[in-house]
């Protein structure tokens, strides 16, 4: 059995490809490196000391998936559940690029889905965001809490956890989990891989090293008047480990379940973390003092998000088990090593 890792040269999908090599699971990669680097394949090989087979194809190219499944079968080494990570990821430039963000995120679902038909491939693990739920009507947010994007890229995950739904419900044989992440930080501990944005990173944690770096002057903490903790927004943040071992979990479920199914689940702590007290997490983990300014609230930005992530626990047998402080030192390990990334 055979995992297919579409963007597995991503944040995530790297991390995912130490996890599933850990538990013994073959795979083969398909990445088209627009947000990402070959390098990033290299530094999972250094860990795993194995190479790793990879395709340089563009997830919405159908006939090549195709035919790589094919080939895969051909060798007996046939794929039989996809972990589907390939997509675009920013909320501003979803909404500067909507038809570019439904174009890759839905029109490389629906190649992935065609291809996976077509050679009979049933299972997947579909990368989704907290970010389906948009406001909050309470707290923590439950998988059955409505579903209200308020960005394109929001909607496109929206809608892809609808096709899939869709996609479960037209053959009985279909399986498919959607992992709702809240917010991925930190590092494998070996300091080899990472998150390594292009530009000016629009995440808290990626700018938090960057400031520690010295490469960026100050972070500017987007409002103090959120009626929070100490009036910063807060978030549940969660190792990006962590999240890399849930996505083992899910294939595991997906190839033992017999009856086909579309479930939607939470991946957070259950915890939520203020922009000010992960500073200060940092600053007491990593020994480097991160200046920042108190700026305006950012535009769509909810005051606080937090999961309850008891159904990946019932369903996955998953829980989250590293600390912010875990997070914040493996986090600033990579960034230290690697202070241009993979360049
Ligand atoms: N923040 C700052 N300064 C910055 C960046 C962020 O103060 O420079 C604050 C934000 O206002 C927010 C918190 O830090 O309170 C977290 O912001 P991030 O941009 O790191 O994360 P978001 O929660 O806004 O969004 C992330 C992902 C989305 C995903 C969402 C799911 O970027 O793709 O989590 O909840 F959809």
């Amino acid at each position: 059995m055979t995992i297919l890792v579409t963007g597995g040269a991503g944040f995530i999908g790297t991390h995912t490809l130490v996890e599933l090599d850990a538990a013994d699971h073959s795979f083969v990669v398909v990445d088209n490196f627009s947000n990402s680097s070959q390098k990033a394949l290299t530094a999972v090989e250094k860990i795993t000391n194995k190479p790793i087979c990879f395709f340089d194809v563009d997830v919405r190219n159908e006939e090549a998936l195709q035919q790589i499944f094919e080939n895969q079968a051909a060798a007996g080494r046939p794929i039989t559940t996809v972990i589907h990570f390939a997509a675009l990821k920013s909320v501003s430039e979803s909404v500067s690029h909507a038809v570019r963000y439904y174009d890759n995120n839905i029109g490389g679902l629906l190649k992935l889905l065609g291809a996976m038909t077509k050679s009979n491939v049933n299972n997947i693990v579909f990368s989704s965001s907290a970010t389906v739920y948009g406001d909050p009507e309470a707290l923590p947010f439950e998988e059955n809490h409505p579903v209200r994007p308020k960005n394109p890229y929001g909607h496109t995950k929206a809608m892809a956890e609808q096709i899939l739904d869709d996609w479960a419900k037209q053959d009985k044989k279909n399986k498919a989990i959607a992992l709702r992440y809240f917010n991925p930080i930190g590092a494998h501990p070996s300091g080899i891989i990472g998150e390594d944005p292009n530009g000016v990173p629009n995440n808290i944690f990626p700018y938090i090293t960057r400031v520690a770096l010295g490469h960026l002057p100050w972070l500017n903490i987007f409002g103090n008047d959120y009626s929070t903790v100490d009036g910063t927004g807060v978030r549940d943040y969660l190792h990006v480990v962590d999240l890399a071992k849930a996505h083992e979990l899910s294939v595991r479920y997906l190839e033992k379940s017999s009856e086909g199914f579309f479930k939607a689940v939470n991946l957070g702590t259950g915890t939520g973390t203020s922009v000010f007290q992960l500073v200060q997490s940092f600053e007491l983990q990593c020994g480097v003092s991160i200046p920042y300014q108190i700026a305006t609230r950012r535009n769509g930005d909810v005051s606080s998000a937090w999961a309850n992530p008891q159904l990946a626990k019932n369903l996955i047998g998953w829980t989250a088990k590293l600390s912010i402080a875990d997070m914040c030192r493996d986090g600033w390990n990579w960034q230290y090593k690697n202070p241009r990334g993979y360049n």
